[in-house]
């Protein structure tokens, strides 16, 4: 795997390679070889993916980033990779795309694990703020597991903390444990947009319920008839049934289908 320098990661237990200078430039221009497959594709937008420990994130952070070249050794330095990338992203997009094209910049806002601290929210801050005054960014998506998070040193939390750095007029998205509409409300205190992961694989049809006046009628966990609309695959209930991390609501009902032949369960509304 590629990383931008071959420390101690105590928990790969796989080949790391360390990218040159010259092979970190090579993926830089491969985000524009991918733009423009999404747009010959398509596609509205695309969302450059800094969160997550990706590679974005990897370079970004001070932990997994030790390098002292153009890509690395200080706060400047390691925001390269992302500044770089975004370049090639709208260099491509200017060229190929009618002007409403979205182009959205995923992040954690913070990286800490214990005592391993990447980057707190005081430099991914830093970071919004310069991608989205050197670009036309059209929002900044923060990804966390709880939109109502605050880190240690402060009792704001991310999205009023991060927000403060995006510029307008990119707009600001949580994502992050939204999973009812109150919730939905309560983020839209801090952001523009919400981010639904697990509620739109439940039910995906919710932002078309949400928009013609049928919350009421939203799944909100697995259950029979909720399943019946999923449209899930196999593959996907094997997945979901069995992810702890991002565990669904209703995961139990998930669990007792994988029980089951699923070539047996698995319809599309109801029918096989
Ligand atoms: C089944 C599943 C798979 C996911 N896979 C990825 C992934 O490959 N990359 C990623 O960045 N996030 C992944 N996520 C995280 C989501 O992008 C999102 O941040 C997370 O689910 C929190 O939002 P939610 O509470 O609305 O689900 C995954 C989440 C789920 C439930």
């Amino acid at each position: 795997m590629e990383v931008p320098s071959k420390i101690d990661f105590p928990w790969i237990d796989y080949p790391l390679h360390e990218l040159t200078e010259e092979e970190v430039w090579d993926i830089v221009h491969d985000f524009g070889t991918a733009t423009k497959r999404a747009i010959d594709s398509g596609f509205d937008g695309v969302e450059i993916h800094g969160a997550n420990h990706y590679l974005l994130q990897e370079f970004f952070s001070s932990f997994s980033n030790v390098r002292n070249d153009f890509w690395g050794g200080n706060l400047e330095k390691r925001m390269n990779f992302a500044i770089e990338v975004a370049r090639e992203v709208f260099r491509v997009v200017e060229e190929y795309t009618p002007k409403d094209f979205i182009v959205g910049y995923r992040i954690s806002p913070e990286e800490v694990h214990g005592d391993n601290i990447g980057y707190t929210w005081h430099e991914s801050q830093q970071l919004v703020n310069k991608l989205s005054t050197d670009f036309e960014f059209d929002y900044v998506h923060l990804s966390t597991n709880d939109y109502t998070a605050t880190p240690n040193d402060s009792d704001k939390n991310y999205a009023q903390l991060l927000g403060k750095g995006v510029k307008k007029p990119a707009l600001i998205l949580i994502a992050g444990g939204i999973h009812t509409v109150e919730k939905m409300e309560d983020a839209l205190n801090d952001v523009d947009i919400v981010s639904l992961g697990r509620p739109s694989l439940i039910d995906p049809q919710i932002a078309y319920k949400i928009k013609t006046g049928q919350a009421d009628k939203i799944f909100l966990e697995f259950n029979e008839e909720s399943f019946k609309k999923s449209h899930l695959t196999p593959g996907l209930i094997e997945l979901l049934a069995n992810t702890d991390y991002f565990a669904m609501p209703g995961i139990e009902y998930l669990k007792t289908l994988t029980n089951t032949k699923l070539d047996d369960v698995v319809t599309h509304d109801g029918t096989k």
